[in-house]
């Protein structure tokens, strides 16, 4: 396992990520990098910006805890210290994206009660269910629920909001991009280094295949509660408004083949978990593992 796992080392790490793509950036982004005057000045902008940040501090936090959590339960140095340099990109989205919550108006005392106060229940049990794992030391079931599951998921809503934030807030864009360059590091070791662990203790695969069922189900209930229920409907339809009256043209949003601009909140739900599951089966296919549908919320 040495060879692949050089591309794993602290060094590379180091070489490719503080002093690579994250060289120059304060907390992610250009030091004098702002938020929109929009996203500060309009009270449900600002609300809707809290609301989705809270939510990724909320992963990241998950991510942190599960990175660090597997140490101990690694099965070989190589691995262990992958999970080290996984820690502190996790601990440094973290505190990225907290910093945004700041930048946001939110202040340091409020914190906490801010993250409860948005936090999304049925993303708080996905990572409830990943957590599980880690702190039974289950090493398997605990790198596939978190470089395959969580990061997936992360990678794709990273990716999705980049798209949509790159010409609107290129201060969150390029905060987003910085994560995104990690979290492709963080899944490519899922992917590569489970796969033959998995075939050593094929009786593990069931367990697995019921984690990822659940924690799909949980992500999908997530998706449907930030999209699709009335409330958010509105809120979508609103904030358009606004936007379209504080001028400018609303730049092209291209994602998936799709402008997202001109996608209804249904839709890009059905886009995301589209795109998210459809990674799910790929990823778990290249390590052995069955993708069960999981259940509609
Ligand atoms: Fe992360
Ligand atoms: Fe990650």
């Amino acid at each position: 396992m040495g060879d692949f796992l050089s591309g794993y080392s602290i060094q590379y790490w180091l070489e490719s990520c503080p002093q690579g793509y994250l060289m120059d950036t304060e907390y992610g982004r250009a030091p004098d990098a702002k938020e929109p005057a929009l996203v500060l000045e309009d009270e449900l902008m600002r609300e809707q910006a809290i609301r989705v940040t809270t939510q990724l501090v909320v992963g990241e936090r998950c991510a942190l805890s599960a990175s660090s959590g597997l140490i101990n339960a690694a099965p070989d140095e190589a691995a262990k210290r992958f999970l080290a340099t996984q820690t502190l990109d996790e601990a440094r989205h973290v505190e990225i994206f907290t910093q945004r919550l700041y930048d946001l108006g939110v202040a340091k005392a409020d914190l906490e009660s801010t993250l409860q106060r948005y936090e999304n229940p049925n993303l708080v049990k996905f990572a409830e269910t990943l957590l599980e794992k880690v702190d039974n030391k289950d090493f398997i079931p605990g790198v596939v629920g978190q470089n395959i599951i969580l990061e997936g998921m992360a990678f794709s809503v990273f990716e999705m909001m980049h798209a949509a934030n790159q010409q609107l807030n290129p201060k969150f864009a390029q905060t987003l991009s910085g994560t995104i360059a990690d979290e492709r590091r963080h899944v490519g070791f899922g992917e590569n280094y489970i796969g033959a662990l998995i075939q050593q203790q094929p009786e593990k695969k069931p367990e697995i295949e019921r984690m990822q069922q659940e924690m799909s189900y949980y992500m999908l209930a997530t998706f449907s509660d930030q999209f699709s229920n009335r409330e958010s409907q509105e809120e979508f339809a609103e904030m358009k408004k606004r936007a379209a009256e504080a001028g400018g043209e609303v730049p092209k949003q291209q994602w998936h083949g799709a402008n997202l601009a001109e996608l209804e909140p249904s839709e890009m739900e059905d886009l995301l978990s589209d795109t998210v599951l459809k990674e799910f089966r790929t990823r778990l296919g290249r390590i052995g593992i069955e993708y069960q549908t999981p259940a509609r919320p």
